[in-house]
């Protein structure tokens, strides 16, 4: 059984994703034991405080630096037992310190084709280069924004007159279906990583 903690900071549909999935027995032998938020007002904490998982939302402005706040969740996170954390549209950057302690075991998901648009606004990023395509990604996380080995990703095509909201809304269903992909991988033991890169056994 392994053991999944969330971080996220609002709406919480990619937790809501991976919630399900468990729920339906997509991802089998994982639960989420742990909810973290940036954001007291945060519905994806509601939704978990709702189902009675465990919750909390750490308060940045209590901490005085981005590894103090850090050590906190991190302390949390290990007293849960955590194998994986998801971070699930948490709008915090992570301290070396996090990362380190849960090397290539944290995965994000960002709705773009890393490495291209990082950052906040992706789909904006995105038409405003005017690409045709973008996508959304689901990565291992390292020390940088939006960066890491990269487990999968699904490319959605851009349409004239797209507005952002069309194309955030095109992403995201498949985010849904990718993040839930990955988790599965992981906790079935099929992702490995060599030279920074990920292979995944699909035999
Ligand atoms: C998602 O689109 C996710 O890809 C994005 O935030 C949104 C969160 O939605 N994450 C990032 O941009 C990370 N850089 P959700 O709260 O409904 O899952």
């Amino acid at each position: 059984m392994k053991n999944i903690a969330v971080l996220l900071s609002g709406r919480g549909s990619n937790f809501k994703a991976i919630y399900s999935s468990i729920e339906a027995g997509y991802i089998a032998d994982a639960r989420i034991t742990t909810v973290v938020s940036n954001k007291a007002e945060a519905p994806g904490l509601q939704f978990a405080k709702d189902r009675g998982l465990n919750s909390y939302f750490v308060n940045p402005s209590e901490y005085g630096s981005r590894t103090a706040y850090d050590t906190v969740i991190i302390d949390i996170l290990k007293s849960r037992k955590t194998d994986l954390v998801c971070l699930a549209g948490y709008m915090k950057l992570l301290s070396a310190k996090f990362v380190d302690t849960f090397k290539n075991r944290i995965m994000n998901i960002h709705p773009s084709l890393l490495p291209s648009f990082p950052g906040l606004n992706a789909q904006k990023q995105a038409l405003d280069y005017g690409v045709k395509i973008s996508g959304c990604t689901v990565h291992f996380v390292d020390k940088e924004l939006d960066h890491g080995p990269i487990i999968l990703q699904k490319a959605v095509e851009i349409k004239e007159n797209d507005t952002v909201n069309d194309l955030s809304e095109r992403i995201l269903k498949e985010e849904h279906k990718i993040y839930p992909e990955a988790v599965r991988l992981f906790v079935e033991n099929r992702l490995t990583l060599h030279n920074r890169k990920v292979n995944i056994d699909y035999s």
